[in-house]
């Protein structure tokens, strides 16, 4: 009785980056069509979920005191969306959420912790659910949620829930940096100028990172205009960045993180480095992305 109570399940929340988004139309319910080619960074968010007496919920980490602690935090909801689905296999859980990524940040911190909590749940709970009734789960939650629950490189398009997955690329050396500016991702929306462009171009084989970067030469983020015109102060992230030796910078989502792609992680932890000293307020961190089955970095 004791080891099944004891028995613990922690999964990997990565954070999801946006390499291009496009916007390439809008519903009738207001949700926004995107054509999104998505990566998954080894440094993220970690939930931990066990057996319990009664059902709690705490938080760690550098940005655990900025989160809900009721209904409105995303792992509470993904926690009581899988129990109503399952009610007669729900015991009560003990779940703790490491949170390492910033609040509303374009890299979809909540929908990763939701979707590593509807995964860690369905494994404690014994749960054997098609990917598709979990997916269709996970997108009552958010629309990121699917992708999240994938983990893999990937293309996203519809809302966000129609997932094409994608040939493995190599890692990318990558910095994220983020400088505390928030937007609210509907008024990003709300804000767009332009919500009938072209989709993504034709993925190629990409074998380097040099070959990525070309590729996403010919990509945009399209929600990076009306976030600059919300929140100005993304430029300088960008800007910062930029001063970096990056083969390319963006926005990821709907901002306000942005992240750089290097051709080496020495190159990206050199300019975490510098960015680091110049910016010490600033949620900087160097990364790459992973391929299936890699692990979380520990956090430094
Ligand atoms: O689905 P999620 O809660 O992450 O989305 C937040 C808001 O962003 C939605 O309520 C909607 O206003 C907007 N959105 C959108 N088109 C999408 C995804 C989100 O307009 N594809």
């Amino acid at each position: 009785m004791l080891d099944h109570l004891d028995r613990a399940i922690s999964l990997a929340a990565p954070a999801k980056i946006n390499l291009a988004l496009h916007v390439t139309g809008r519903r009738s319910d207001g949700y926004h069509l995107l054509d999104s080619l998505v990566v998954f960074a080894a440094f993220g968010d970690k939930v931990i979920v066990r057996h319990a007496k009664d059902d709690s919920f705490e938080m760690s980490g550098p940005f655990g005191c900025e989160l809900p602690y009721d209904g409105n935090n995303l792992v509470i909801r993904a926690r009581d969306a899988l129990r109503q689905h399952f009610p007669g296999q729900a015991a009560p859980v003990a779940i703790h959420l490491e949170k390492h990524l910033p609040i509303a940040s374009g890299i979809g911190g909540g929908s990763s912790d939701a979707a590593a909590t509807i995964r860690s749940l369905a494994a404690l709970w014994g749960i054997k659910a098609e990917p598709q009734l979990l997916a269709a789960i996970g997108l009552r939650l958010g629309a990121d949620v699917p992708m999240c629950l994938r983990g893999r490189s990937l293309i996203a398009r519809g809302i966000g829930e129609d997932i094409e997955p994608v040939a493995a690329f190599p890692p990318l050396p990558m910095v994220l940096a983020n400088n505390g500016v928030t937007v609210s991702t509907p008024q990003v929306f709300a804000a767009l100028e332009k919500r009938d462009n072209l989709p993504l171009p034709a993925l190629p084989a990409l074998q380097s990172v040099a070959d990525v970067c070309a590729y996403l030469a010919e990509t945009h983020n399209h929600m990076y205009g009306a976030t600059a015109k919300l929140a100005p102060a993304i430029a300088d992230t960008m800007d910062a960045l930029r001063g970096t030796r990056a083969r390319l910078v963006r926005m990821s989502g709907s901002g306000g993180t942005c992240f750089a792609i290097y051709d080496s992680n020495d190159d990206a932890e050199i300019a975490a480095a510098r960015l680091r000293q110049r910016h010490p307020d600033w949620f900087v961190v160097a990364t790459r992305s992973i391929t299936e089955g890699s692990e979380l970095e520990p956090h430094r």
